[in-house]
This record gives C-alpha cells, structure tokens and sequence, in this order.
C-alpha cells in the first residue's frame, strides 16, 4: 500500500475524510491503512494518552514496511481527537472501533447523530453485534452499514461490507467504492451473526478452547497440530491472543445471549477465568500464552 497520494485527494473521490472512533487494535490499523491510501484521518479515542500511543504504534508498524518520506506524509495526513462530535463536524465516513458492547457503541452513534453533516456514512467495525441493532440509534439508517476488518488490518486483504435493509444502494456502493480506495478485496455480507468470517472462526476457536477444557490436548499441540496439520498460519490459541480473550468473550456471550440452545456458542469457563484474571492475550502481555 506504499504508494504516494497527495495529500489532497484519496484515489477514489468519494470519500477523502475518514474518522475512526478507537484507536485500539483494530482502529490504529484501519487509521493506518486509510492514511496510506490518501484518506485525511482523524482517530478518536477517551484520552490524549491511549491516542499518542495509538500514533505511536502506526509509525512503529509503518517503519516496518515504508521509508521517512512515506512515513512523513502519512503521519500528516493523521490527527488525533478526544471529542467525537468535533471530529465528525466535516467527515465523509465514520468507522467505529470501540469497544464490543452494544449500549456503549449505540451512545455513541445517537451523540454523532446529531454532531454530522447530512451525507456521512456511519459504520461499525464490530465482530459480532447486529449492524442493524446499533444503527437504531440514528436517524440516518439508509447511510448505515458494516466495514468489518481483520487483524492485523495492513496485512489481512479481505474488508467485509455489511448491509442493512435500510442501507441504501448509494451507501454501499460508496463503501465498496471505500474497500477498494483501501486496497482491500470486499465480499458482500448479509447482516448475519458473524457475518461470513467470525461465523466460521469463533466457533472453531472455541472448539479448540473446549478440547483443552476435555483435558484432551495441550493448546501448545492445538496449535502445533492446525499450523502443521491444517496449514493454518497461526494455531487457534495463538490466534485468541492476537484478537483479545476479551473480545472473544464478548463475541461469545452475545451470540449465547441471542441464541442460548445453539451449542457453538457456549460459553468457557477457561476463556471467562483468564479475562477475569486480567489476561486478555498480547494486549497485557499473557493470555493462553505468556508473551515472551
Ligand atoms: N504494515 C504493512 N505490512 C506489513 C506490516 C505492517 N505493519 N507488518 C508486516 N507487513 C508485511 C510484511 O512486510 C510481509 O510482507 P512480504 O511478505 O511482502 O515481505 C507480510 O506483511 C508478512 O509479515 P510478517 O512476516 O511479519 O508476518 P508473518 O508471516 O509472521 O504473518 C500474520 C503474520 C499475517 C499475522 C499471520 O500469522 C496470520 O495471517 N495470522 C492469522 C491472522 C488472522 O487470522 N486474522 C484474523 C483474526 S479474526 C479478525 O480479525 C476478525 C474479528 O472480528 C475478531
Ligand atoms: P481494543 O480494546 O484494542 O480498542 C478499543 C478502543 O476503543 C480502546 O482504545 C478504548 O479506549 C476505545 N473506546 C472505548 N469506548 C470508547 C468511546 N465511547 N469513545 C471512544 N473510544 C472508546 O479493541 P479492538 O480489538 O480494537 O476492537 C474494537 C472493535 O473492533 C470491536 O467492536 C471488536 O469486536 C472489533 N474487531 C476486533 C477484531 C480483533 O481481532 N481484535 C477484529 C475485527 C473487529
């Protein structure tokens, strides 16, 4: 995605300025790629502190992979907000990366609402939540839609775009238009639980949480055993560390909440133990495995 933009212009049109709400995991990520594409960005989060940690890390990831000069003009393209209703005041596309929790991402979406010019698009990142749940909250449901990424977001290709009924033709063909602006091939989703990848993922990841559960294997064997048996690039336990054992929790028990005799979406006394322990992956530094 290294190439050069002027800083004037994305390589689509439609949309120039996108605000990420989040700079987590996922929101540094989404920032990062939509700056090197030639988006304006503003990324939002609650403190000054998590934000210039979040612009820390995507120079940290952007030297990986990029010289100063691109670095530089990236880095200016970015600017960092605590106020989310300020930030949105002239933005094309908002993408929200907060926290998986229905109540707090529909808050927020009644307080942009009103804060947003009329032609802004509002999207959640979310893993798991109904789209149409959270778009509830606004009075603009036909500019409401899903932009799900994947972790980590500059090098995972695949973006799915989720529509609601009331999400218009205009609005997705505007976010079709956004994946592509992105560098990133769009598959279409229905507003189904998960809706193509989580659906198929997070089970399996519990699946492999419960055979440990069963004293059936080792996770380090899991592990082994997928990458080396199943060709996958990390093993299921590795990859809960690299999403968040919180996440995965908070996908899991809405998804048990919503449907409760669907068995793959029990819950995990061991997932449930390690987040109430604090060991949410390699976010804190230990999850199934301790970071070394
Ligand atoms: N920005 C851009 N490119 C980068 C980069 C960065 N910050 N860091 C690395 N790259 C590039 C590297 O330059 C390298 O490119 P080349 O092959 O052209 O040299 C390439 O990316 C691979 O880099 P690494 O060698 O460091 O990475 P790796 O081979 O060890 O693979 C991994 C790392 C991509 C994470 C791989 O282990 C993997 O695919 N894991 C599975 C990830 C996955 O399944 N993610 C989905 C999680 S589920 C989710 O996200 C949805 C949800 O809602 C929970
Ligand atoms: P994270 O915990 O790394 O980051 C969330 C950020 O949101 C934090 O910095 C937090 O301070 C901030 N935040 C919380 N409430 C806020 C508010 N009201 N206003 C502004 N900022 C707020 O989480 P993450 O892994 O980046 O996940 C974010 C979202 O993306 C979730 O909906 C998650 O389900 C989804 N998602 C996660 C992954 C993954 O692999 N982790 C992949 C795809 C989608």
């Amino acid at each position: 995605f290294c190439r050069n933009f002027s800083s004037s212009s994305s390589r689509f049109g439609n949309i120039k300025h996108v605000t990420v709400i989040g700079a987590g995991l996922m929101g540094a990520g989404i920032a990062q790629v939509a700056a090197s594409t030639g988006h304006q960005v503003v990324i939002v989060d609650q403190t000054d502190d998590i934000l210039s940690k979040s612009k820390a890390t995507i120079e940290k990831s952007l030297q990986r992979v990029a010289g100063e000069t691109f670095i530089a003009e990236v880095m200016g393209r970015l600017t960092i907000k605590t106020d989310a209703a300020a930030a949105v005041k002239n933005t094309d596309l908002v993408i929200e990366a907060i926290v998986e929790n229905l109540e707090v991402k529909k808050k927020l979406f009644s307080s942009l609402d009103k804060a947003a010019p009329k032609h802004t698009i509002f999207t959640s990142n979310t893993s798991s939540i109904p789209i149409k749940d959270i778009a509830v909250a606004t009075q603009r449901q036909d500019r409401f839609g899903g932009l799900h990424f994947f972790n980590p977001v500059p090098i995972m290709k695949l973006l799915e775009v989720i529509r609601i009924p009331a999400t218009s033709d205009e609005t997705f063909d505007k976010l079709l238009g956004f994946g592509k602006a992105m560098d990133k091939s769009t598959v279409n989703c229905k507003d189904t639980p998960g809706f193509i990848v989580n659906r198929l993922l997070v089970p399996y990841m519990m699946e492999a949480i419960r055979m440990v559960e069963r004293g059936e294997a080792s996770p380090q064997d899991v592990d082994t055993a997928m990458k080396l048996g199943a060709g996958y690039p990390m093993g299921p336990f590795e990859l809960t560390d690299y999403v968040g054992l919180d996440t995965c929790k908070f996908i899991i028990d809405g998804w048990h909440k919503k449907y409760p005799d669907n068995p793959l979406f029990m819950p995990s006394p061991l997932l449930d133990k390690l987040v109430s322990e604090g060991k949410l992956g390699n976010k804190t530094g230990e999850g199934f495995y301790k970071q070394k």
